[in-house]
């Protein structure tokens, strides 16, 4: 793991002759199963549990989404009522307990977020229009919460605020007297939460915020920057990622800020909840499988072919894909890449699995009905069908432009589906290439290709389809090795207390290793 801070061993945070539990708030605008769009939801799920699981008193705050306020609820009380500017009507502050036990604040404000549908997306497919006024209303509740609000006796030693929509955050804190220490994640720096100037103002912003060292980026107001700038660190999703984001290439017109504050900026590797992700006690599929006994795999595969409509061929390499439709996850080149693949290798089968651009959603239909029985296309977003394709499938495909961290691949060695990744971000560095002499050493997990380029990722295909199809027990082998890695949030939880460990304290409280 690539960290650049000391290592402070001690969880709890010592008051006085007392000792009590590190409070962290962990804010992020998606929270599994409430709300969820991508891995940032998971995350913001398993690693506050994964925290509380280590000792420290971990809470999340979200927004108040319609389907959020219909669903959960059945210990919801109103904490507080926080008039927030530009807003004729309090917010309220909700709590929630979920059943997981991750104790949950709900950020109601009236005419914001109880609304149907994708938490950022209007049905036409495009931003709420007025998602700046919405997540700015979040992050001044998250704020209030930091800083502390007036009979709520619960306050944070730590702010552990996620991408853009929470970027505000950090910026209304920043010099208040007593904040919390302030730790900005960042899953995706391509979503930067980007709006006019003349928002700054509508906001009712400090308008001292809008210089190239505040909020302004090319001429617009960044949510983004607020975390990057105002944060006492900065943590991305992986090691590599974390690497990649100070140039040009990955950086997203950022990288300059980044590397002015790389000193305080790392990565730590996602996690995997296993209790939910393993095909041993996997709720979602029909039948159970684990290394030293792994026919159910097989099984599961026969079932997925089945729902999805793909020919019961004995000899098949089947790959699966599941993924929002994007230029990111590189959905684009499988596509190009596939019929001459299928041409080629009559065992290959396909299911893909996603919903996202139009565009690409057409094409997948148009490549499932130009190989009926060998490709099968499900558009949508289907919890229960990814799980059911991570452990039918033979192996996974990502072929990511970039890839902060990828939890599918994360999934898929457990479940003994060979990940065939481009080796970026996240993906390298929790899938080694079964390169002969790794898969000599029994290190090999998958298959890498280097360039994003439809002729790299054939290449690729080409090569985990000649190795499945060798029949030599070699396939077996990098199955096995996939599912005996440890992907597990404790590690990784682990890694972020030390991190918040080194960030100023709050409210006085000083950290274990200023005491120590
Ligand atoms: P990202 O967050 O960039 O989308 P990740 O790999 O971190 O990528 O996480 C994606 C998560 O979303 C995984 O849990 C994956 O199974 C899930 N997912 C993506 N698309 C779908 C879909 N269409 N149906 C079900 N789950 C999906
Ligand atoms: C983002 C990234 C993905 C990461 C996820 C959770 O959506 O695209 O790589 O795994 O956040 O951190």
């Amino acid at each position: 793991m690539d960290q650049p801070f000391p290592r402070v061993p001690a969880p709890a945070v010592r008051r006085g002759r007392s000792s009590r539990r590190l409070r962290v708030l962990f804010a992020a605008a998606e929270v599994f199963p409430l709300v969820k769009t991508g891995g940032l939801g998971d995350v913001a799920y398993y690693l506050p549990l994964a925290l509380r699981e280590q000792g420290v008193d971990a809470r999340i705050i979200m927004p108040a989404y319609g389907s959020v306020l219909a669903t959960a609820g059945r210990r919801r009380r109103t904490l507080a009522r926080l008039d927030l500017p530009g807003h004729r009507a309090p917010a309220r502050l909700l709590t929630e307990r979920m059943d997981g036990g991750v104790p949950i604040y709900l950020v109601d404000v009236p005419g914001c977020f109880d609304r149907d549908g994708n938490p950022y997306l209007a049905p036409d497919g495009h931003e709420w229009p007025d998602n700046a006024r919405r997540y700015a209303a979040f992050c001044r509740a998250v704020a209030a919460l930091a800083a502390g609000i007036p009979g709520v006796a619960w306050r944070p030693d730590v702010l552990h605020a996620n991408d853009w929509h929470t970027g505000l955050a950090p910026a209304l804190l920043a010099g208040a007297g007593g904040r919390p220490g302030v730790l900005f994640a960042i899953h995706n720096l391509a979503f930067q939460g980007l709006y006019p100037h003349a928002e700054l103002a509508a906001l009712g912003l400090p308008a001292h915020w809008w210089s190239l060292d505040g909020l302004e980026f090319h001429g617009r107001m960044s949510f983004m920057k607020g975390g990057l700038v105002y944060a006492d660190r900065i943590v991305t999703v992986s090691p590599r990622y974390a690497r990649e984001i100070l140039t040009p290439e990955f950086g997203c017109g950022l990288d300059g800020l980044l590397r002015h504050r790389r000193d305080v900026l790392s990565g730590i590797v996602n996690g995997v909840d296993y209790r939910v992700w393993d095909p041993r006690h996997d709720v979602h599929i029909a039948h159970a499988y684990c290394s030293d006994d792994p026919a159910g795999k097989r099984a599961n595969r026969d079932l997925l072919r089945e729902r999805v409509g793909l020919a019961r061929t004995p000899a098949v390499c089947l790959f699966g894909h599941v993924s929002r439709l994007s230029g990111q996850k590189g959905t684009d080149l499988l596509l190009a890449a596939l019929p001459a693949l299928l041409a080629r290798h009559r065992e290959l089968q396909c299911v893909l699995v996603g919903s996202g651009e139009a565009a690409l959603e057409t094409a997948l239909a148009g490549l499932a009905r130009a190989w009926p029985g060998r490709v099968a296309v499900e558009i949508g977003y289907d919890e229960t069908l990814a799980h059911q394709v991570i452990a039918g499938a033979d192996a996974f495909v990502m072929p990511s432009r970039f890839e902060p961290c990828g939890l599918s691949q994360l999934y898929s060695l457990r479940y003994g589906t060979v990940p065939v990744v481009h080796a970026t971000g996240g993906l390298r560095d929790t899938v080694v290439d079964a390169t002969p002499a790794a898969l000599g050493a029994g290190l090999a997990t998958g298959f890498w290709f280097e360039q994003a380029t439809v002729a790299a990722l054939t290449g690729a295909m080409d090569r985990a389809l000649a190795l499945h199809g060798a029949g030599d027990g070699r396939w077996q082998a990098l199955m096995r090795t996939g599912m005996a890695q440890d992907f597990g949030w404790e590690n990784s939880a682990r890694a972020y207390l030390d991190l918040y460990h080194t960030l100023p304290g709050g409210h006085g409280v000083r950290t274990a290793s200023a005491r120590a």
